[in-house]
């Protein structure tokens, strides 16, 4: 998770205690800030705004016996995941003709045959849960996901999900692992979206997450995208969530044809809407009693105007980043009144440095560097005068997950499929107030 605040203290209760009473001095039961990944009903329900066009598209794909479609997003945090979970929960309470599966996350070692077995998986723990499918459709689930194997010299039938869960023998488990091709595992989900559409009248709802086009592009994934192919003209409805262009990258060169044209793009929160999410979120974590004391809002409009504009759609970092200057807000003592942006400038500068002072020495001078020469790549030569880093010790230090995956420090684009860095959200800040 990003920006875990670390105390460092020994003493963790005490210090929550002392937070929790601090918090309720302003009306809270906790920081109502906090960035809370929406996944639990409750959250989902009533922190959940905006996104009505989408939910509309949405509901539309359901019923055009489209299969495959493509959620995108721009940017890091935007809330793709968290549109796909409040659309899925509606799914799931009240289409009775839809079973959905668990989200099924996607690393850059996904193999192709990792990827089917996964829906595999998935689709025969979705039939699991109790009152999903009548139980003789589960039986013949159950059936289909058997698959012959040899043992002792014996042939004998085993199992794919016990496989999968490694509940056998190890090397006897890797043994059958690699006699289970793609094809075998491609056939079986054929044969579960059929039978559990043909008896229990029900399509799958599969949803692969987290794919960035840059991971479909390597080579390795190509042939697990292929075999998509044929599944996605069958009963189920697949759902792909990544980052803009991944529509795009999945059917180039025919691969997922059935994609063509379909996709759910999700557009940034506006500020009113970000504004919103802020004030329903105060208003879920303010004390509820019955002298109905109003919480004190305590951050004003134009607090929250200067961090929605910061943070360029990514109310991931926006809501943390809210959550941190109230914190230092709480820490500090501040007193129990509405601040303005002059208030809080020097918690926001201090909460930014701490994230640079975090980096090491080369990142910073990178960083300075950029500051100066604007957004720059490796080989950028005003980079290298800038720091007196070579291009190979600047892709060393710029290379890492950490860079790629903290948009509050540095923000990675492509121009002429060369990477090219420019000031993260945080930096940014540093910057206008003449830090670095
Ligand atoms: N519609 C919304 N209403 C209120 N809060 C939201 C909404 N969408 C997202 N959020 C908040 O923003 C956070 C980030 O959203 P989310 O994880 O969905 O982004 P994402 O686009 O999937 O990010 P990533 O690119 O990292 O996968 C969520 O944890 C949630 O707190
Ligand atoms: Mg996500």
């Amino acid at each position: 998770m990003r920006h875990k605040k670390h105390t460092g203290l020994s003493d963790d209760d005490e210090l929550k205690a002392y937070h929790n009473n601090m918090f309720n001095n302003w009306g809270f039961s906790g920081n109502p800030y906090y960035s809370n990944e929406l996944i639990k009903e409750e959250l989902l329900t009533t922190l959940f705004v905006g996104r009505r066009k989408e939910r509309r598209k949405f509901i539309s794909t359901l019923n055009s016996g489209i299969g495959a479609v493509c959620i995108e997003g721009k940017d890091f945090g935007i809330g793709k995941s968290t549109f796909f979970n409040r659309v899925a929960l509606e799914v799931e309470k009240v289409r009775e003709d839809f079973i959905v599966a668990k989200k099924i996350d996607f690393v850059s070692s996904t193999s192709p045959r990792d990827l089917l077995l996964d829906i595999m998986h998935r689709m025969v723990e979705a039939v699991e849960r109790p009152g999903v499918v009548p139980k003789d459709v589960r039986n013949e689930v159950h059936k289909i996901t058997q698959i012959r194997g040899v043992e002792k010299g014996r042939e004998i039938s085993v199992s794919l999900p016990s496989i999968l869960r490694g509940s056998r023998h190890k090397s006897e488990t890797q043994k059958e692992r690699e006699n289970i091709t793609t094809g075998i595992i491609g056939s079986k989900i054929l044969e579960i979206d059929r039978k559990v559409f043909d008896k229990a009248g029900k399509r799958f709802l599969i949803s692969i997450e987290n794919l960035e086009s840059s991971k479909i592009r390597s080579e390795s994934i190509k042939e697990g995208i292929e075999s998509l192919r044929d599944l996605t003209f069958l009963n189920s409805l697949y759902f792909f969530i990544g980052d803009l262009g991944l529509r795009r990258t999945l059917s180039e060169s025919g691969r997922l044809r059935s994609l063509a044209g379909n996709s759910i793009v999700i557009p940034p929160l506006n500020l009113h809407e970000f504004q919103n999410a802020v004030n329903i979120r105060l208003d879920h974590f303010s004390i509820k009693n019955k002298k109905k004391i109003e919480p004190i809002f305590p951050l004003d409009d134009d607090v929250v105007k200067y961090i929605h504009l910061k943070s360029k759609g990514d109310i991931r970092w926006a809501f943390n980043f809210l959550h941190r200057i109230f914190q230092g807000m709480v820490d500090d003592g501040h007193s129990v009144r509405v601040h303005n942006l002059a208030d809080v400038e020097i918690i926001m500068v201090e909460r930014a440095k701490e994230t640079y002072e975090g980096l090491t020495r080369p990142l910073q001078k990178i960083i300075r560097g950029i500051s100066r020469c604007g957004p720059s790549g490796p080989s950028s030569s005003s980079l290298i005068k800038e720091t007196g880093f070579k291009t190979s010790y600047l892709n060393r230090n710029l290379n890492s997950e950490k860079i790629k995956s903290s948009p509050e420090i540095l923000k990675r684009s492509r121009e002429d499929r060369k990477a090219i860095y420019s000031l993260g959200y945080e930096m940014e800040m540093l910057k206008e107030y003449k830090i670095i």
